[in-house]
Parts: structure tokens; C-alpha cells; sequence
């Protein structure tokens, strides 16, 4: 047995096992986190970096082969990075081919949370048993290997939403969310109190793709969502067209998602208003769609649709109303899961009666899959399949993860630090009004608007050439998606360049 076999097995491992992550530890500062003091102390500019740079050649090099147009860019020239050189990417820092080190507060679309070189996880990729499973890649669903139970429960049903005690593990949001949509269509009979058998006429019918064996189905998603890139994800995404132009797609409906009005206690009843609206919207579309609408999938913040945010009680009546009508609520957490918004799970915060049916999740997690409830199990098996489900050593570093989150109290420390980015956003918002606007968010995860979207990207790149990289989103939106380990000290770097690229800003637009 491998000596982190045996160690999941010991008593600690036990403690695990408890379905939720204990916060034992006051939250680490910049000062007093030994591997945070080892970071850069602030963003690095190369003053001797040439135009013939090293980033510029290898870009040339990777075009031969891929796509190279979409890599970021920071005045013009492409962002290489060097994750190699530990004193330089570490933390919230990242380093490029070139000498420069930036802050991070885009994180790999959001989807790192220890930071750089994490010792919690370099340790967990030196272990025997992280070795033999990327030695060997066993069929998880098939041919699981004997430490897989203990893997599980270390890992994600540790963390495991309230009520959904089955997990199916993918390799990325987009299958997350795929397989959470056949599951909800396999679903469908015994949520509408149908019996739950496929008959000959079904079983023939589907090889020609037409009904009752590929029956008309839908999945509800709200405008502005983003759940993926695959064919039927596609379908239920609704960002930018040129993500979906040409594509064929599932003929299924999409809704308004409420447009809310900031500050909101200024605007409390145009807010309610345009929720019920949008409510009004769901119930009509589950009522009146041509096609029967077997599931609804929501982000619990429209991410990539530029942060829009709602109130717990809208979330809470779109639970109601899908209870109501048997539609299965699809949860996607994929962004917002694992901390970033100050509770593990995002929708947490809108203390739900019931639970959602199905929570789909990847990024921090590092490893991807969906929690379902006991009632959506297929009665026949191998219905959601494939070769590897999941893998094994990216279900080890989010052990790893989740381990570090619980040992250092980090869901604590970006509750204190998303506080403390706010407290200063806010008044930069009435300082710099024009520019900066309808600062929102929970945890670290923030976002404010631009007046526009030419504004929005121009602060973006003047961002980037002060060393700190930060996200677009939606028209006209900026995100924050730091990762979890993001301190008073990380927003103390940020906000004097902040400032300074906003006095460029109104230099340009508003001189006087
Ligand atoms: C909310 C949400 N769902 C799904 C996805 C798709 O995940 P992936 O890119 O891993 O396929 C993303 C990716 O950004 C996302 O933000």
C-alpha cells in the first residue's frame, strides 16, 4: 500500500470524511504565510525587455501548430508565461518568458485558487500514489482502482452540496454541464411520475434520432449565461453569438436574467420589479414552451455575461418554481464554486428550502463533475459513460486544495480581503464616477462597469502594461477572480497602479 493510501486511512482522513471543510485556523496574512512571503512584494515591469522578445519567438513557435490569436496580449505582443522558475510564479504573481511579473487577479479564467506553485500541492504531485496514478490512467467508471472510495470522500464528497450524495466526475465545465443535462433528460419520466422503462418503439426510434426514442426535450437557460462550448452546452449558452454562429443548435428557450440597478438599496423596488419580471419570464416558459422543459441551468453570478448578480429571494422563487413544475435546477458552479464568493458554494447564500437537484463544478477544483440527488441515478447503468471519467491526480490536488482551503481558513481570508477591495472600490467609484461604476460582488469575487466598452478595454490593457492582469467580462464589464490566497497586501499593489492607469484614463477622455 502507498504511504498516501495509508494516510488517507488514518485518523486524519477520518475528519474528512465529516462532508464539510472545518475552518481550524485564524486566517494567514501576507506577513505571516511563510510561502506568501517568498512572493514578489509587487508587480515587475522588465525596463530591459527588447521588441525581439523571447515571448514574441516563442508565440511564432506554438502559431506553427495552434491558433495563437486568442493568447493574451499586453501592448500588442503576446503573454508567454513561465511557470517553471518558482521564484517568479509563485502566489498571486506570475512571471512571463520575458522578465515581467504580474499580479493575477484573472487566475487562468478564474480556475486557479492556491496561486502559483502552492507547496500544498507540489507536495501532493511528489507522492507515491500521485506517481502510479499518472503512470497509469485507469477507466474510473469501469475498472476503479482500490483507493478510489477513500480519493472520493477526500476530495469532492467532502465538500458535496446538502442533499446531492452522487457524484460524476468529467474533465472540464462544458462535460459538467453535458452530462448534467442527459441526466436531467434521463431523468424526465420519473420526475413527471411516468414509469421509468424504454420501450422497443424507443429503442428503435433513437438510432434515427427521431421520437418517442430521441424525445423533444429542453433545457431553460437565462440570456447572458455561459455554460459551455460542446454542442448541447452551446445550445444553453447565451454570451457572445460569434461563440455560437454556424453551429447547429438544440431549439431550446432562453430567458431574461434581471438587469439589476446599483446601489441597490437605492433601487430596491425597480430591482424587485425587474425580478418578478424575469420570474414571470420562467414560469411562462416552463408553462407554454412547445417543448417540454426537463431542466433549467443557472450561474448563481452571470459570469462571463459581466458579473449580474440577483437576489437570494429570486433564486429562491426560481427553486420554488421548478420544484413546482418537476424541472430539474441545474446549479452551475463552475466559477463561482470553491470559495471565491465566501462560502464554499455559491449558492449557499441563498439558503434554499430544497436543494438544487444537480451543482456542476470544475475550475478551483482543478477536477470537474457534477453532484446529483439520489433521485436522478439512471435505473440502467452505463447511460452516463465514458473511458476515464474523471481523473484520479486532479481529484489528488483538489484533496490537496480543499486541505489547504480547511487547514488556513481561507474562506475566511477572501470574505476579509473581498471586504477590504471593496472598501476602497466604492469611494474610487464616487472619485472616478465616470469610469468606474456599479462596484458588486461577494468574497473577491467583484466586478465593476465601464462607461463603455472601448473605456473598459482600454483600462484592461493599461492594467496589464502596469503588471497586473485582470479579466473583461460581458460588454462593458472588469472582473476580479484572484485566487483564494489574495491579501490586504495583493489589493495594496493593485490599488495605486489602479489609480494611476484611471488618471490616464480621464487624461484621455475628459482633459481639461
Ligand atoms: C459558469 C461556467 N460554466 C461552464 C464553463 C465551461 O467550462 P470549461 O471551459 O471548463 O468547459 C465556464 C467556463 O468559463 C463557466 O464559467
Amino acid at each position: 500500500m502507498f504511504a498516501t493510501t495509508r494516510f488517507l486511512r488514518s485518523s486524519k482522513y477520518r475528519l474528512f470524511s465529516s462532508l464539510s471543510l472545518k475552518a481550524v485556523a485564524k486566517p494567514k496574512t501576507a506577513l505571516t504565510d511563510p510561502f506568501l512571503l517568498t512572493e514578489p512584494t509587487e508587480p515587475f515591469m522588465n525596463p530591459l525587455e527588447t521588441s525581439t522578445s523571447v515571448s514574441a519567438s516563442i508565440k511564432d513557435h506554438i502559431s506553427k501548430y495552434q491558433d495563437a490569436r486568442p493568447f493574451m496580449l499586453i501592448a500588442g505582443k503576446s503573454l508567454i508565461i513561465n511557470l517553471f522558475c518558482y521564484p517568479q510564479s509563485k502566489g498571486c504573481y506570475l512571471a512571463d518568458a520575458d522578465g515581467n511579473k504580474y499580479l493575477d487577479l484573472h487566475a487562468q479564467i478564474s480556475s486557479v485558487a492556491l496561486g502559483y506553485n502552492h507547496p500544498a500541492i507540489l507536495n501532493a504531485c511528489k507522492s507515491d500514489e500521485m506517481v502510479i496514478a499518472l503512470a497509469n490512467r485507469p477507466c474510473l467508471g469501469l475498472l476503479p482502482p482500490t483507493n478510489w472510495p477513500e480519493i472520493l470522500e477526500a476530495s469532492h464528497m467532502r465538500v458535496a452540496p446538502k442533499g446531492l450524495t452522487n457524484i460524476f466526475n468529467t474533465t472540464c465545465g462544458s462535460s459538467a454541464n453535458e452530462i448534467a443535462f442527459k441526466t436531467a433528460f434521463i431523468g424526465y419520466k420519473k420526475f413527471h411520475g411516468i414509469p421509468d422503462t424504454i420501450s422497443e418503439e424507443e429503442l428503435a426510434t433513437c438510432q434515427d434520432n427521431i421520437a418517442p426514442g430521441s424525445p423533444e426535450l429542453a433545457v431553460l437557460s437565462f440570456r447572458n449565461g455561459f455554460h459551455g462550448r460542446t454542442m448541447s452546452t452551446l445550445s444553453a449558452t447565451r454570451t457572445k453569438p460569434i461563440y455560437k454562429a454556424g453551429i447547429p443548435a438544440f431549439p431550446w428557450p432562453a430567458v431574461d436574467f434581471p438587469k439589476l440597478r446599483y446601489p441597490l438599496d437605492r433601487f430596491e423596488q425597480e430591482n424587485y420589479d425587474e425580478e418578478n419580471r424575469c420570474l414571470d419570464l420562467v414560469k411562462a416558459a416552463i408553462e407554454t414552451n412547445p417543448i417540454p422543459i426537463a431542466a433549467m441551468i443557472v450561474e448563481p453570478i452571470l459570469s462571463e455575461g459581466g458579473d449580474l448578480h440577483a437576489s437570494d429571494r429570486f433564486f429562491q422563487e426560481l427553486r420554488r418554481i421548478t420544484k413546482e413544475h418537476n424541472v430539474v435546477m441545474i446549479v452551475d458552479e463552475v466559477q463561482t464554486g470553491v470559495g471565491a464568493t465566501g462560502k464554499f458554494w455559491a449558492h449557499e447564500h441563498w439558503n434554499l428550502d430544497s436543494p438544487p437537484d444537480i451543482v456542476t463544478f470544475s475550475k478551483k477544483m482543478q477536477a470537474a463533475g457534477l453532484f446529483y440527488s439520489d433521485e436522478l441515478r439512471p435505473l440502467v447503468p452505463m447511460r452516463n459513460f465514458n473511458t476515464w471519467m474523471g481523473d484520479q491526480p486532479r481529484s489528488l490536488i483538489a484533496k490537496a486544495i480543499l486541505d489547504e482551503i480547511e487547514e488556513s481558513n481561507l474562506i475566511a481570508l477572501v470574505n476579509s480581503t473581498g471586504k477590504y477591495l471593496i472598501s476602497h472600490l466604492k469611494p474610487i467609484s464616487i472619485r472616478y464616477g465616470r469610469v468606474v461604476k456599479n462596484v458588486r460582488g461577494k468574497g473577491t469575487f467583484i466586478a465593476f462597469d465601464c462607461p463603455n466598452q472601448e473605456i473598459r478595454d482600454l483600462m484592461v490593457m493599461l492594467l496589464k502594461a502596469e503588471g497586473v492582469l485582470i479579466n473583461a467580462s460581458g460588454s462593458n464589464s472588469v472582473r476580479f477572480r484572484p485566487p483564494l490566497i489574495l491579501t490586504k497586501t495583493h489589493i495594496n499593489a493593485f490599488l495605486p497602479r489602479f489609480e494611476s492607469i484611471l488618471n490616464k484614463i480621464y487624461k484621455q477622455f475628459w482633459p481639461q
